[in-house]
């Protein structure tokens, strides 16, 4: 597997309709971004990087701007068929190098391999916050203090 990760610059008209087509792939019943509302991030400070395995897409990290110093981990998704093989590492790896400060995040309390994933990182478990997700679920509210 050859792994590359790049990021969606300002502009990026087709580096934003990879990441819309990617979150209706990975994320079916729980997100609809279009690219011009991911273009609109990205051109005031957020960050996306988009995981590819060869030339195809397959995995994506959206990572809000508050400020410069404090931002928000909002989505990270691997394709199915391409979990397990690094990519989530890799596009958080990338993610960080980019930015600095603190990063927050929510998790579904059973999505273990996402806390695992956060963990390894340094992100701490914060909070728990019952029935924060629509479907009555609970989150972590995690926090990366750098
Ligand atoms: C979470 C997700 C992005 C991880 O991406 P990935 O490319 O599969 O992850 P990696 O292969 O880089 O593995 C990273 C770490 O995740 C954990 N992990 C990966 N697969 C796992 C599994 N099947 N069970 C438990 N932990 C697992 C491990 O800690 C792993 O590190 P290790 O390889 O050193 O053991 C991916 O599973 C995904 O897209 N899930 C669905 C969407 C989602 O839940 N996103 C997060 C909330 S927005």
């Amino acid at each position: 597997m050859v792994m590359d990760t790049r990021v969606v610059e300002k502009n990026d008209v087709e580096g934003a309709m990879i990441v819309e087509k990617l979150t209706r792939e990975i994320f079916p019943r729980f997100i609809v971004w279009t690219w011009e509302s991911v273009l609109s991030y990205i051109n005031r400070g957020s960050k996306v990087f988009v995981g590819y395995d060869g030339n195809k897409p397959v995995g994506f990290i959206f990572l809000r701007k508050f400020h410069e110093d404090f931002w928000e981990l909002t989505l990270i998704g691997v394709l199915d068929n391409h979990r397990g093989k690094g990519i989530g590492k890799s596009l958080l790896k990338e993610a960080l190098k980019t930015i600095k400060g603190e990063i927050h995040l929510h998790v579904q309390t059973h999505n273990t391999t996402a806390i695992s994933l956060y963990e390894k990182f340094g992100f701490q478990k914060e909070k728990l916050i019952k029935g924060f997700y629509s479907d009555g679920s609970d989150a972590y509210l995690m926090i990366l203090r750098r």
